[in-house]
């Protein structure tokens, strides 16, 4: 992950992080990033890791880095709610962590900063050792719907610019997820944000003060008005709902975003296609009847965002570093 990273700041574009639970999800990413010759982020929370009891899931990844030997990929840990759960993924084989420490490990209470940068230091350490790439979080994101937000709203607990110096600078991570106002799931703004709705400044000012550190930005699906409407056509029952805008993303990608977070938009175009299988075709009971509109789907819409992000034409540009040699690099120079 450091790597691929450090690859997208010189080149100034983004990379997005897709969340995997299941075979389908893992072919639709490095179908996209094939189309689009992009760099891969594969990324398992702790609910897919126990979904796929770990083990299927990290046997998928292996199948993944054999059938697409020319995508750049990382295996990540999303949200990793403990140093326990951050130690058992990298001792499973993922290539890269989140400690999100932000929260307590029951992933719903806010934490004090000693706590968060004792965790994520005490990961940095072990990872680091490894070559393993280390993303931490300050701040705290809105909503709660998936078990990774304070459960508040999205503005009342962004990340504080001289916290993030200090925690960087206490835990040496590669990369830091910040809170300027996203929130993870479908329901993120009743109205279609500005760049006032969403603390842009404090973006600005963040990269000011770390130029060095890659930026992480949670909640940035889009929920795209097409997508809402494919489900409420077919039986669904969604509530209006905005997401992040592409542009707000891409601004945030001109000013040191890194990496960018994307489930829900995923998670919407699968029902959509799964539900139109089931209200065109009531008699279909073969699961690859549903199962393979609903991965193609998937794949329009990771192709889109590795395009609109600008990691598109980027999986050529390097070859992968071994996990020895970046642990070699943190040794000699990386490490704070
Ligand atoms: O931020 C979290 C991702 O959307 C994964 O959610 O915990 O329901 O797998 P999950
Ligand atoms: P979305 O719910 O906006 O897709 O965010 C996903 C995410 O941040 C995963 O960590
Ligand atoms: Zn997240």
């Amino acid at each position: 992950m450091r790597q691929l990273l450090d690859e997208a700041a010189q080149g100034a574009y983004g990379v997005g992080a897709f969340n995997v639970n299941n075979m389908e999800q893992i072919q639709a990413i490095m179908e996209a990033a094939r189309e689009t010759k992009s760099p891969a982020i594969v990324q398992a929370s702790r609910g897919a890791r126990s979904y796929s009891q770990d083990r299927f899931l990290y046997h998928l990844m292996l199948a993944a880095t054999e059938l697409y030997p020319e995508i750049p990929t990382v295996l990540h840990l999303d949200h990793g709610n403990s140093v326990e759960t951050c130690k058992s993924a990298i001792a499973m084989g993922f290539t890269s962590v989140m400690m999100d420490g932000s929260l307590m490990p029951d992933g719903k209470t806010p934490s004090t900063f000693e706590y968060n940068a004792r965790a994520t230091r005490e990961v940095v350490e072990t990872a680091h050792s490894k070559g393993i790439t280390v993303e931490g979080e300050i701040g705290c994101l809105g909503g709660i719907e998936d078990g990774h937000g304070a459960g508040l709203d999205a503005l009342s607990h962004l990340t504080d610019p001289d916290q993030a110096v200090e925690f960087v600078r206490q835990t040496g991570v590669d990369a830091l997820a910040i809170a300027i106002g996203t929130s993870h799931g479908a329901y993120k703004f009743t109205k279609k944000p500005t760049g006032e709705t969403l603390k842009m400044d404090r973006l600005l000012e963040i990269h000011r003060r770390l130029p060095n550190t890659h930026l992480v930005m949670h909640g940035s699906s889009s929920v795209p008005k097409e997508l809402q409407d494919i489900i409420n056509q077919y039986g669904g029952k969604l509530k209006p709902t905005w997401g992040v805008p592409i542009e707000e993303i891409q601004l945030g990608i001109k000013n040191g975003v890194r990496k960018i977070n994307v489930d829900t938009d995923n998670r919407l175009a699968m029902t959509g296609a799964i539900r139109k299988v089931f209200w065109e075709k009531p008699e279909e009971f073969d699961p690859r009847s549903y199962l393979k509109p609903a991965r193609d789907a998937m794949k329009k819409v990771v192709a889109q965002r590795m395009t609109q992000f600008g990691q598109a034409g980027h999986a050529g540009d390097y070859a992968p570093i071994s996990l020895e040699e970046m642990a070699k690099r943190y040794q000699q120079h990386l490490t704070a």
